[in-house]
């Protein structure tokens, strides 16, 4: 880099970017929700809002058939007229019921019983609908008797995290930059769920299990629909040190350039080269366990914007190149939980982030460099920048003897071709690793699918003037990218977490989605 280009790095911040910066980091502070778990009698209860449940064939629950005891069945029948089944996902509410203390009434229904109790799929469809359904209405306070709602294979805690794991969410709100927020009635500032004496304890603790991963989950979603020109690496530094103010878990230590050349990190910084914002690598430690125990290892994809480079992408739908740091993002959020947590394991977090940009001083296709592994590399597209930041992380996470090492990126658009907007794409070089995470990925219905990581894919990465090329072709992209994570991923069991389709949605819905937060922290959880 010249000297010129590098004092250019350092006069990058313009006011009108300092104020917008500003405003986006304090609407994250949104009114935060307090749930709590207490006995409760549905018809005596005085709450804004009572959530009861229905199953499937008009089957009343406990608390359903309270109700409509207490109202001379005025329930079933107003549930006749307006054919309401109980089948998953569907929903009524009912304003000033009659006969109990609630002011509204939302019945649920959870599809069809089965030796008494529902899936743990249809649990979550409904529960959804809470929130769903008190859009339009000004609660702030419900009360939420599902805890007699047997799951399948499950116990009252699972139950509670899914209720705050799911209305948590809506602490996040994505209209912190419209100069007047769209007015919406529901402020929820209360929830409690009606839970049997002897299982309080339990239930509350799924509550506070829930509502942590849906701070971090709302964490990763922030940051990932500010803007490019707020949220840069040098924004995303920021972040990382702010979650570990006042920590003593936590402790976040950012690389500059200058160190990153030192260490010899030739190909992260070429992906750098074109940018005028300054590069950052940021290490995160979280130490809750032992001494000894070797730590999980989360890096970290931190695009700030992908405009592809020299290999300029094309104009269409390129705003949601922002989303490129998604995978950073994710990192960060799921140490927000952790710290919230404060599980007792070890856990380091590497972010390598930059913008990628056009410029004279960007690297062209054909540039070859050389990482910090050895490995030289020949740059045949500059818009392949994922991997190319991502390989010297990897290297860079050797020195710290992890027992896995897991990176998250929205590497490849050929994984969105692949799985769509459900799945997570998950290689690995250890199965046992993969399945941990699979699993993960079950428990949390934030789900990847394994794709093959095989040898024969490796020689499409073959370069006739470096020891390797930076894509492999049209045919598999995004098995190729993870080839090319592999081989700087030799000295660890590895995965590699491909979340292009899972990161964010795109249309009329645009917006981040927090995942794959909720299966990084249930792997994590399962750690400890
Ligand atoms: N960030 C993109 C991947 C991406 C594209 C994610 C679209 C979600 C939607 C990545 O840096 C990229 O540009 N990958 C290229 C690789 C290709 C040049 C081998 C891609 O997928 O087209
Ligand atoms: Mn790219
Ligand atoms: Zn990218």
């Amino acid at each position: 880099m010249t000297p010129a280009s590098s004092s250019a790095k350092k006069v990058v911040k313009k006011t009108a970017e300092k104020t917008a910066s500003k405003k986006a980091a304090t609407s994250t502070k949104s009114s935060s929700i307090q749930f709590s778990a207490k006995v409760i009698d549905p018809v005596k209860h005085t709450t804004q809002c009572l959530v009861i449940a229905v199953y499937e064939g008009l089957k009343l629950s406990p608390a359903a058939s309270s109700v409509d005891a207490a109202d001379a069945h005025q329930l079933t029948a107003l549930l006749k007229r307006e054919g309401f089944q109980g089948k998953a996902g569907q929903s009524l509410l009912l304003l000033n019921p009659q006969g109990i203390a609630a002011e509204r009434l939302l019945v649920l229904g959870f599809g069809s019983l089965k030796d008494g109790s529902v899936t743990a799929d249809n649990f979550r469809r409904s529960a959804q609908k809470i929130g769903e359904s008190l859009k339009p209405t000004p609660c702030s306070e419900i009360t939420i008797a599902l805890d007699e709602v047997s799951v399948a294979g499950q116990e009252i805690d699972w139950q509670a995290r899914q209720i705050a794991e799911g209305l948590g969410q809506l602490e996040y709100r994505a209209d912190g930059l419209k100069s007047k927020p769209t007015e919406i009635s529901l402020q929820l500032k209360k929830v409690y769920l009606g839970t049997a004496k002897s299982q309080v304890a339990k239930a509350t603790k799924g509550l506070d299990l829930g509502h942590a991963i849906a701070k971090g989950v709302n964490f990763t979603r922030n940051l990932g629909d500010l803007p490019g020109n707020i949220c840069t690496p040098t924004y995303l530094a920021e972040q990382a040190k702010q979650l570990a103010k006042g920590q003593t878990k936590l402790s976040v230590n950012v690389l500059e350039e200058k160190q990153m050349k030192e260490l010899g990190m030739g190909s992260f910084l070429s992906v750098a080269a074109g940018s005028e914002q300054p590069a950052k690598l940021i290490v995160l430690e979280y130490k809750g366990g032992n001494k000894k125990d070797a730590p999980v290892a989360l890096v970290g994809k931190g695009i700030t914007f992908d405009t592809g480079g020299i290999s300029l992408k094309p104009g269409p739908a390129m705003d949601e190149m922002k989303y490129d740091m998604c995978g950073a993002a994710s990192v960060l959020g799921t140490f927000q939980t952790l710290v919230e947590l404060q599980l007792p394991i070890n856990v380091v977090g590497v972010i390598a982030t930059t913008e990628n940009m056009p410029s004279g001083a960007a690297t062209k296709p054909g540039d070859i460099v050389t990482s910090m592994s050895g490995l030289t590399i020949e740059i045949l597209n500059t818009d392949a920048e994922g991997r190319l930041v991502l390989c010297d992380a990897l290297t860079y996470t050797e020195r710290f003897k992890p027992k896995a090492v897991v990176d998250i990126a929205t590497l490849t658009g050929a994984c969105v071709i692949a799985l769509g907007n459900h799945a997570t794409g998950l290689f690995s070089n250890n199965d046992d690793l993969a399945k941990s995470l699979l699993k993960a990925g079950e428990e949390s219905a934030d789900r990847a699918w394994q794709m093959p990581l095989w040898d024969d894919y490796q020689k499409q990465l073959d370069s006739n003037f470096a020891d390797i090329a930076n894509i492999g072709g049209r045919e598999a992209g995004s098995v190729t990218a993870a080839c090319f994570l592999s081989r700087f991923a030799k000295k660890f069991a590895w995965a590699h977490l491909d979340i292009a389709g899972t990161a964010w949605r795109s249309g009329g819905a645009k917006g981040a989605t927090g995942r794959p937060v909720p299966l990084l922290v249930q792997y994590l959880l399962n750690q400890a």
